[in-house]
């Protein structure tokens, strides 16, 4: 049997609309780089990526620029322009587009095209501590804020106990077949692990890193570039 291999599908057919900016953020320039490209660079260089798998929408005016000018991705990216409503859908059409050059039991690493601050060093760490597992796993961080839950007068209802408490990162690492069934299967989700747990399966959390936080808002774009130029 052939080992596992390990793809990259990005969903990066959203619209942006917490940044406001004139294009959607992942098309963003960043410490000199489109956003998105911070990502496909990270994903193209890593070694142990065989492929890298791209789902923006249908009438996605910007990739084709993007992509002309970086021709050492040619062999290592492919587009879909099949994007959906909803995250959870755009995630979905990828897997059904990649499916002629995956195996059931390949490995993907879906990954927000808005979390640019993502390094080989984290996917490798990812990797290494969810190849052998049975389920998959995920990047998360440890909450260290003390957390409340409000009521509709913005008043605190009840302080959470944060001690087990992970914020969720991308990339989510599941094996292709399971993690197409648990998304076809789920309702509406705003990660893949949620799918996997609603069949009754516990992903494994692996220590992510606060540089590789969703840019969401216009005040999240500074750190963002501190982090990316700090690498260069
Ligand atoms: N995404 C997608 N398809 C959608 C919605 C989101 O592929 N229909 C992608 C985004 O491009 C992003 C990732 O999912 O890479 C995380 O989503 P989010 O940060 O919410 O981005 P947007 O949906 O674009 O932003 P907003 O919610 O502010 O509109
Ligand atoms: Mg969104």
């Amino acid at each position: 049997m052939t080992p596992p291999r390990f793809f990259a599908l990005i969903p990066a057919a959203g619209a942006g609309a917490r940044m406001g900016a004139e294009c959607p953020k992942q098309y963003m320039p960043l410490a000199g780089k489109l956003m998105l490209m911070h990502v496909l660079d990270t994903f193209a260089f890593s070694p142990k990526i065989a492929h890298t798998f791209v789902v923006v929408s249908a009438e996605d005016g910007y990739i084709e620029e993007a992509l002309s000018g970086a021709k050492h991705l040619d062999d290592r990216v492919t587009v879909i322009f099949e994007g959906g409503a909803t995250r959870h859908q755009s995630v979905l059409n990828g897997l059904m587009a990649m499916r002629d050059q995956v195996a059931d039991g390949d490995w993907v690493l879906v990954h927000d095209a808005a979390r640019p601050g993502l390094t080989d060093g984290l996917i490798d760490r990812l990797i290494e501590a969810v190849q052998s597992d049975e389920v998959g796993g995920l990047l998360a961080l440890p909450v260290v804020d003390t957390l409340k839950r409000g009521d509709a007068e913005g008043r605190v209802q009840a302080t959470v106990a944060r001690d087990s408490l992970w914020a969720a990162q991308t990339p989510q690492m599941f094996r292709y077949a399971l993690l197409r069934r648990a998304l076809e299967q789920a309702r509406e989700v705003t990660d893949e692990a949620s799918a996997i747990e609603a069949l009754g399966l516990r992903p494994k959390l692996v220590e992510g890193s606060p540089r590789n936080f969703k840019v969401t808002l216009p005040h999240d774009v500074a750190l963002a570039e501190l982090h990316l130029k700090g690498d260069a």
